[in-house]
C-alpha cells in the first residue's frame, strides 16, 4: 500500500515535471543578421565576429557606397558610424553589443526603429583596441526622435 502511494506521487510529480516543461517557452532563434561595410573596415569585421560569438548569423556585403546604404535605412548623420546592419527589422549602425540588440529583439521597446552607437569609441565591441571610453547607445524612432537606450 505504502509503496503503491508513493509510487502515484513520483508519478504525480512527473506529470506535474512534465507539464511545468511544456510551458517553458521555448528561446526564439535570433533572426538574420545583414551587415554593409566598406571592404577595408577592420573593425567591422571585429564586430561581426562579436555578434557571430552571441549567437547570430550574419550575412555581410562590401560596399564602396556606405554612405547612400546608410541613408537609406534612415539613419541620422549625427548617428553615422563605420557600418550598418539590419536584424529583424532593425536598423543597427556602429558598434552596438549583442546583447543590447537581443534586448531589442525580444522587448520590442515601442517606436524604436534602430540603435547606433556614433562614430568609433574605443572599448566597443569590435573597437577592443585603446583605452576603453564610456559610450552611449542611442535609440531613434521613425520620426527621427533619439533616446539613450543604454549606457556602456
Ligand atoms: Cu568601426
Ligand atoms: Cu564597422
Amino acid at each position: 500500500m505504502n509503496r503503491s502511494l508513493s509510487l502515484a506521487g513520483a508519478l504525480a510529480l512527473t506529470a506535474a515535471a512534465g507539464l511545468a516543461w511544456l510551458r517553458t517557452p521555448a528561446p526564439e532563434p535570433l533572426p538574420a543578421v545583414t551587415v554593409w561595410k566598406s571592404p577595408t573596415c577592420g573593425c567591422c569585421g571585429h564586430w561581426i565576429e562579436h555578434l557571430r560569438s552571441a549567437g547570430f548569423t550574419v550575412t555581410a556585403h562590401d560596399t564602396d557606397d556606405l554612405p547612400r546604404i546608410t541613408t537609406s535605412h534612415g539613419v541620422a548623420d549625427n548617428l553615422v558610424s563605420c557600418h550598418v546592419a539590419v536584424v529583424g527589422g532593425y536598423v543597427i549602425e556602429g558598434h552596438v553589443p549583442a546583447d543590447l540588440i537581443q534586448r531589442l529583439l525580444t522587448q520590442h521597446p515601442p517606436h524604436v526603429a534602430g540603435l547606433s552607437v556614433p562614430g568609433m569609441v574605443p572599448g566597443s565591441p569590435g573597437m577592443e583596441n585603446g583605452a576603453k571610453q564610456p559610450y552611449e547607445v542611442i535609440a531613434w524612432d521613425s520620426a527621427g526622435k533619439t533616446s539613450v537606450f543604454a549606457k556602456r
